[in-house]
């Protein structure tokens, strides 16, 4: 297994460009399999997650050709020869999911392993089936397996719990060819799941609202091929902008769109960086101002997200004063906080906070990678900790950020790969 070793670095400074989004790619590969035409997906990221997607699309029957060097994929699903996602493939990634409502709504059934639980919390598919229940399928579990089966899917109101971001995608996918109106309220609003709409919208399906916090879906008997660009992804953005502060350094971050990430541009400039807005991107500079502490509570978008509360609390180790971040979306997503105070960081955890002491020197060591953004925040301390910092499993950093060391080392980082 690849580990990484990340030396202490000055301040970064340099341009970067962001990658598109892998939130946003993801799903969008499942819902190419609505049609049996051929889609084009452009700016697609050259990442793990889209790898093991093209994988699952492939055992499900469609023709997948990456492209990585374009950043096109082209997906056509003329016939669907597996109505099933193994579980080989579901505990690689759990996205893998996102295929059971494409699947339910072309061929009327679809198989999914349970993902089953998962370093960052328990993360239950409740939600996913409570939509296709709606819409008139069966459901039937056992064998670690999930099946959900119906004649005709027919439009429904759906109200979920929780604004959950897979379960809004996996729903809206299976109610585009639906018969009748379907309305999905207390809906993710994420930016994702807006080009998720957009991508369907032009494949043929009538959806409208996304973005807000109900959908409302027309079913149409057929949809067509279609080409799409993915937005930039938005947390790859958010995690350079908190590498320039952690460095005290001066990034130009290019293909962002702002407002996709604003929480964190009020967060740090609440820490003192200061961030403009250019033609040519967003420069974020931690070198200017001396910088403090702030508080930070996760919540689904427009609030803070949960993935970049790592790498922010990584950062907030590094600044004067305490501070105190409060985990709401998922119940066990401070395993990073063991070993940021194994690099010297002091973090207490008390129920869903964390209180972080600032001004701490971190020191360089061997930790581990627990998760994608647990990862990268392992990284960003390991740019300000004293010597080397020997970061293993990291390929749950390569499952979601693109050219990362690439990019880290174009801004001045020094960052190896080695193989173990
Ligand atoms: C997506 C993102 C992930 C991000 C998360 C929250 C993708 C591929 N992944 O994950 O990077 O961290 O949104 O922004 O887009 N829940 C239930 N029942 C369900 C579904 C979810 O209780 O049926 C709970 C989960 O356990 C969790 C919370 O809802 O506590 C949020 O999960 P959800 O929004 O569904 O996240 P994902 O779609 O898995």
């Amino acid at each position: 297994m690849a580990k990484f070793l990340v030396e202490k670095c000055g301040p970064l400074s340099g341009e970067v460009e962001i990658s598109g989004s892998k939130n946003a790619v993801l799903p969008i590969m499942a819902a190419a399999i609505l049609t049996e035409e051929s889609c084009q997906i452009l700016d697609a990221p050259v990442l793990r997650d889209v790898d093991v997607m093209c994988k699952l699309l492939g055992s499900i029957g469609s023709a997948v050709k990456a492209n990585y060097e374009e950043n096109i994929i082209e997906i056509e699903t003329r016939d669907i020869v597996a109505k099933e996602a193994p579980y080989e493939l579901v505990k690689k990634m759990r996205a893998s999911i996102l295929v059971m409502g494409p699947l339910l709504a072309r061929t009327g059934k679809a198989r999914i392993a349970l993902p089953g639980g998962c370093a960052i919390g328990a993360r239950p598919i409740n939600l996913h089936l409570k939509g296709f229940q709606a819409l008139g399928a069966e459901i039937e579990e056992g064998h670690g397996y999930v099946e959900a089966k119906a004649d005709k899917l027919i439009g429904a109101n759906v109200y979920l719990d929780f604004p959950s971001v897979g379960a809004t995608e996996n729903i809206m996918m299976a109610a585009v060819l639906a018969e009748g109106i379907t309305i999905i309220e207390n809906v993710a609003e994420e930016p994702e799941i807006v080009d998720l709409a957009n991508f369907l919208n032009k494949m043929g399906a009538k959806i409208k609202g996304a973005g807000t916090d109900t959908i409302k879906i027309e079913g149409v008997g057929k949809l067509h091929g279609t080409k799409h660009a993915v937005i930039p992804d938005r947390i790859e953005t958010g995690t350079f902008m908190v590498a320039a502060a952690i460095t005290r350094g001066n990034i130009l971050i290019k293909n962002v769109v702002p407002d996709h990430v604003k929480p964190v541009i009020a967060k740090l400039k609440e820490c003192g960086a200061i961030i403009e807005d250019g033609d040519d991107g967003m420069r974020v500079r931690g070198d200017v101002n001396p910088l403090i502490s702030t508080d930070i509570k996760t919540l689904p978008y427009p609030g803070f997200p949960t993935d970049m509360q790592s790498q922010f609390m990584a950062f907030l180790t590094t600044v004067t004063g305490s501070s105190v971040v409060i985990e709401t979306v998922f119940e066990n997503r401070y395993m990073h906080i063991g070993e940021l105070n194994r690099m010297g960081a002091n973090i207490k955890i008390e129920g869903r906070s964390a209180i972080i002491q600032g001004d701490r020197r971190l020191q360089g060591a061997q930790v581990i990678s627990t998760d994608l953004r647990a990862g990268a925040a392992l990284v960003l301390a390991g740019l300000m900790a004293e010597g080397t910092t020997e970061i293993s499993e990291v390929y749950h950093i390569e499952r979601g950020y693109a050219d990362f060391i690439e990019k880290f080392r174009s801004l001045g980082a020094s960052i190896k790969r080695m193989e173990d």
